[in-house]
């Protein structure tokens, strides 16, 4: 893996056009970094490339240009179940490639636990005094991950471990893992016996800092959402800075999200 990010920085640049787009009367292109190796065939060109290379592409093209947003608005409520995936600040990264602003912006620890929205709304604000927090933790972040549980109001109770299938990125130990801490606010009950799930998640990676689709079906098992929640189909959970589209009985919040 290391090597391969090396050889595309030193090799120079070579981008694929993926999108042209008129804006302000000039036109704008946008383009992804292939580097001199071509991680697809040359005769597949751009219309194959992935949703994923598609959306980066995009993103650093905007990044280029403008100024990101004030922290969006966090929805009205409180929520019971808190599904959490910071965008967590790393001091240095010694290849670009490895730099997590190469794919979004990030917070530092300080920001993610005093997070107030646009509005001055604080991010404790939104959290029901019963409930539960599952929050992701790349094992450099532990101590931050700890941190933050405490100052949005929550204690620890235990975790579970996500094996990657695909190799990371590290300095130490190329990191094949990630942690879901596990935290409560006042009282919560524990799932019955059939909603519990083993410690460690096997799943396929989905793009950068994704994380597996089959987390929501495991915490929707082991909190399922009360009856007034469903007749009323009503949001029992939330994911903080989420990507994408909306789940039923799912608040989302993020700059992506949406
Ligand atoms: C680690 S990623 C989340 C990945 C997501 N869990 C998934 O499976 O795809 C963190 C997200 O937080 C967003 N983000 C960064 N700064 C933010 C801010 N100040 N307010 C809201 N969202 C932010 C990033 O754009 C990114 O989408």
């Amino acid at each position: 893996m290391a090597h391969i990010e090396e050889r595309k920085i030193k090799s120079g640049s070579q981008y694929r056009l993926v999108e042209s787009h008129r804006e302000n009367g000039k036109v704008r292109h946008i383009r992804t970094y292939l580097g001199t190796k071509r991680p697809w065939p040359k005769s597949q060109g751009w219309k194959n490339l992935s949703q994923e290379q598609v959306q980066r592409a995009k993103r650093k093209a905007a990044r280029r240009g403008v100024r990101p947003s004030p922290n969006p608005l966090l929805p009205e409520g409180k929520y019971a179940v808190i599904y959490a995936d910071p965008p967590w600040r790393y001091d240095f990264a010694q290849v670009t490639d490895w730099s997590i602003e190469e794919h979004y912006e990030t917070l530092t620890t300080e920001e993610i636990k005093h997070y107030k929205d646009q509005s001055g709304v604080p991010i404790q604000d939104i959290f029901a005094d019963n409930a539960l927090l599952f929050l992701w933790s790349p094992q450099p972040k532990l101590t931050d991950a700890l941190q933050v549980i405490a100052a949005w109001g929550f204690r620890y109770i235990t975790g579970a471990v996500w094996v990657k299938k695909r190799l990371g990125m590290g300095y130490w130990w190329m990191q094949k893992h990630e942690l879901l801490l596990l935290a409560k606010k006042g009282e919560f009950p524990t799932p019955l016996t059939k909603n519990r799930f083993p410690s460690v998640i096997e799943a396929g990676w989905n793009g950068h800092s994704a994380k597996p689709a089959v987390v929501y079906k495991m915490i929707e098992k082991m909190c399922p959402p009360p009856v007034s929640h469903r007749q009323e189909e009503r949001d029992y959970y939330i994911e903080l800075f989420k990507r994408g589209h909306k789940r039923p009985f799912w608040a989302g919040f993020g700059y992506e999200y949406g």
